[in-house]
């Protein structure tokens, strides 16, 4: 077993989940500035996608977001002379853990070849998990990140126990697996979208229960509608070493920066303004080593503005002035701190003479006009698209898949 997986055993976890689209490195970038311990999941990187990959492209798809702090990078594939030699690439990259998906479901009837459909046979799940031991020559803890089981359609109270323990204790006799996270939640691999698969199949926080205390050597981590602080720490109060979060974070970001004390027990002096001054001093200094695109750096800086947009209106709704306030106040603050990054957007102009309410207009405004811009880039489209592409925008936002 590595450093890292011995260490954890004796310690509780608390974990950022993978998010494709999302948990990219800037992401991870700036959840490191609001956690100091949190382990950070980056988005699943399929093998054909790293080994295919030229080296430029390479570093993109695997570059740490912070050399502080544990990072896991999730590996999704079949094949286990593929994965040996993408676990081999990844290997300078430094993550502390390699994870193979074995959650990700599909909506073809059927399944895919990879993630949730691994679940069918342990015995692939185990030659892959050992070829990405061999690829790291024993270095980077190994680990899997699986459902509680799948089904092929949806059949409602048909969650089996004895499932998931056969398929964590095959997995168990590699001898190189030291964490289990499970989303609590049976895959359906036809007939659900990834969407309904993370809200229609049950929760069973149970069976992660029974897990932990049948493998008490294994690590395992609790995954699946956590959303308060509370629920992390009372889960984390049994044999379940860890909890990860995901959509918790992507609806809040900024509770993050109560993860070092309430979950660590550890006093954190983050705030909003250094959060935000530390993030736009990385986002400058990677558009100069051309790391990232605008859009792509701003984007965690938009969850926080969606994040703070909401809170003032629910505070409106409860006629809570006092809560109104304070969530102005801090996108006020945001913005003023990031305008030096905003500003880089040419054609951006922001008036920023006490916007109020407005400061949120304002903020959906840059975002628009950014989201415009790469479309522009990407598409190689004119102004008269321009108008129907804001409106995607809107619909994309209401419908957004989180
Ligand atoms: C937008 C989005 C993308 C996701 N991408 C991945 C992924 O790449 N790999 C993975 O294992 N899980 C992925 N998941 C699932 C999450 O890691 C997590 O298991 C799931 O959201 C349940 O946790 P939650 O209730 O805390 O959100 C994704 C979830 C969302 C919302």
């Amino acid at each position: 077993m590595s450093t890292t997986a011995n260490a954890r055993l004796h310690q509780r976890t608390f974990h950022v989940a993978p998010m494709r689209d999302y948990t990219n490195a800037h992401f991870r970038t700036i959840c490191r500035i609001m956690s100091k311990h949190a382990v950070l999941w980056g988005e699943m990187e399929k093998t054909g996608a790293i080994l295919e990959a030229d080296p430029l492209k390479q570093r993109r798809l695997l570059q740490r977001g912070s050399t502080e702090g544990q990072e896991v990078l999730q590996l999704g594939g079949n094949d286990p002379k593929e994965m040996f030699r993408a676990a081999r690439i990844c290997l300078p990259y430094g993550y502390d853990e390699l994870n193979l998906n074995c959650g990700c479901p599909t909506t073809k009837t059927g399944g895919a070849d990879y993630g949730a459909s691994l679940m069918r046979d342990a015995e692939l799940t185990s030659n892959l998990i050992e070829s990405i031991a061999g690829g790291v020559r024993g270095s980077v803890a190994i680990s899997v990140k699986c459902r509680i089981g799948i089904q092929e359609t949806y059949t409602p109270d048909s969650e089996d126990y004895a499932v998931l323990h056969d398929y964590v204790s095959t997995l168990t006799r590699t001898g190189v697996l030291s964490h289990v996270v499970v989303h609590a939640r049976q895959a359906v691999l036809g007939g659900l979208s990834p969407k309904q698969n993370r809200e229609v199949p049950p929760l069973r926080h149970d069976f992660v229960h029974a897990l932990a205390a049948d493998f008490p050597d294994l690590n395992v981590t609790l995954n699946g509608g956590i959303c308060r602080m509370q629920d992390a720490n009372m889960h984390c109060a049994e044999s379940i070493k860890g909890i990860m979060a995901g959509r918790w974070f992507l609806r809040s970001p900024l509770d993050l920066m109560r993860v070092d004390e309430e979950f660590y027990g550890e006093a954190s002096t983050t705030s909003l303004e250094s959060v935000c001054d530390a993030y736009v001093d990385y986002s400058l200094a990677s558009l100069e080593r051309d790391n990232g695109t605008l859009a792509e750096l701003v984007m965690p800086l938009a969850l926080i503005c969606y994040e703070l947009e909401e809170k003032a209106k629910v505070a409106v709704e409860e006629g809570n002035v006092e809560v109104e306030a304070r969530a102005i106040r801090d996108a006020e603050l945001m913005l003023e701190t990031c305008t030096p990054l905003l500003m880089r957007h040419h054609g951006l102009k922001l008036s920023l003479v006490s916007p109020g309410q407005g400061c949120f207009r304002i903020w959906r405004k840059a975002l628009q006009k950014l989201i415009v811009e790469v479309a522009k880039v990407t598409f190689d489209i004119g102004p008269d698209h321009q108008a129907t592409i804001v409106l995607m925008i809107s619909t994309c936002k209401l419908v957004c898949d989180e």
